[in-house]
């Protein structure tokens, strides 16, 4: 062997070993680095068919489960949150954490469409109905921990209703939830504060966000910068950096800039399901937790493969988006076009 490749090798196991060396947050203690991104999956989480989804994500070995984007309105439901504690149990047995992503989208529950500011098809939202939400957000987390979760995550991403609150292209209000920078953090804040006041100290606060928007014509990393140091002051405990567009090069150097701002566990996400993508953003320190999303979709024993050095056997994604996103689009369970079992595990 050259003395090149032995550097390699041995390079390459200790990246491996820090992607599965354990993490613990506030008493939860991750078994590695692997977390799963929330994705929806059309199953309705309080059926056995999702719960066996989601335990075979378990059982592949990842070390946290972020169950897909809830809607909080959904926790109103007694027979939902019973589910739920049979969900949290399933992942629980099988070794991994569990936290839950909250939603709150665009649609109120009577059917109209609201945004920050009005838009052709929304009316603006109140502030008291942002209050609701916000309380909304309290009782769901605090239902979520009767259910059993480690935690929840607070879905501010992706230009969605709560994200949009965030930013100045489509945030034109002049009350305390717009306007200023300082304005415009109140409503993610508010979500965060209302929450932690509510659940045990031991409960796991996340908050998802997209670090820059409209390709840097809207808020910039700086301001994200400011909003995440802001929640981390709020009790968030981990903070997962989720940029809208493809671009794999990016997703991670976001993570970086972010880590850069705050002391609490970030989480890279976006064309990480190649293992030395993952490994390398760890040992360079730009994340500490990394989300493979459609590679646990294609192959739930992902993480088992890598740790054993079996990474030939992985079922790799081929980005195709075909019966992930593409089933998703059309409202019918997700499946997968590399593995025909996903949905029926
Ligand atoms: C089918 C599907 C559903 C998704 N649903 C959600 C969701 O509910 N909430 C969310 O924040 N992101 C959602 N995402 C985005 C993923 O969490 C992840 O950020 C994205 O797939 C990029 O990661 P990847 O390249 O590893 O797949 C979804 C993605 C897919 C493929
Ligand atoms: S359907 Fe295509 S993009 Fe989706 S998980 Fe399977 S291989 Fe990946």
């Amino acid at each position: 062997m050259m003395s090149e490749d032995i550097r390699c090798f041995f390079h390459s196991k200790e990246c491996t070993l820090k992607l599965f060396r354990p993490l613990t947050i506030r008493k939860l203690k991750l078994r590695n680095r692997i977390v799963m991104p929330p994705m929806a999956t059309v199953m309705d989480i309080s059926t056995l068919r999702a719960r066996k989804y989601y335990r075979e994500r378990a059982r592949g070995g990842v070390g946290l489960i972020i169950v897909e984007g809830t809607s909080i309105d959904k926790f109103s439901s007694v027979e939902f949150v019973t589910a739920l504690s049979l969900l949290s149990k399933t992942v629980h047995k099988e070794g991994s954490g569990i936290i839950i992503q909250l939603f709150q989208g665009s649609k109120l529950q009577n059917g109209e469409m609201v945004a920050p500011s009005a838009t052709e098809v929304s009316r603006e939202a109140t502030e008291k109905e942002i209050e609701e939400m916000m309380e909304k957000f309290a009782t769901s987390s605090s239902l979520a921990q009767k259910a059993g979760f480690d935690g929840v995550e607070v879905h501010g991403a992706h230009t969605y209703f709560l994200n949009q609150f965030f930013s100045p292209i489509l945030n034109h209000r002049d009350d305390r939830f717009g306007g200023s920078l300082e304005k415009r953090m109140n409503f993610g804040l508010g979500c965060v504060r209302a929450i932690r006041e509510r659940v045990k100290e031991e409960f796991l606060l996340f908050y998802r966000h997209t670090p820059v928007d409209w390709n840097d014509r809207g808020y910039t990393i700086g301001d994200s910068n400011v909003f995440c140091s802001r929640l981390e002051e709020e009790g968030l405990d981990v903070i997962d950096v989720s940029p809208s567009s493809d671009d794999s090069h990016s997703h991670v150097e976001y993570a970086d800039e972010i880590k850069k701002a705050v002391r609490i566990p970030v989480i890279a996400v976006g064309g990480m399901e190649d293992p030395q993508k993952g490994k390398r953003a760890l040992s360079s320190n730009k994340c500490d937790l990394v989300a493979i999303g459609r590679g646990l979709i294609a192959d739930p024993y992902w993480p088992i493969k890598v740790k054993e050095g079996r990474e030939k056997e992985i079922i790799r994604c081929i980005k195709c988006n075909e019966k992930c996103y593409g089933n998703l689009i059309k409202d019918i369970p997700i499946s997968c076009a590399q593995n025909r079992n996903v949905g029926f595990e």
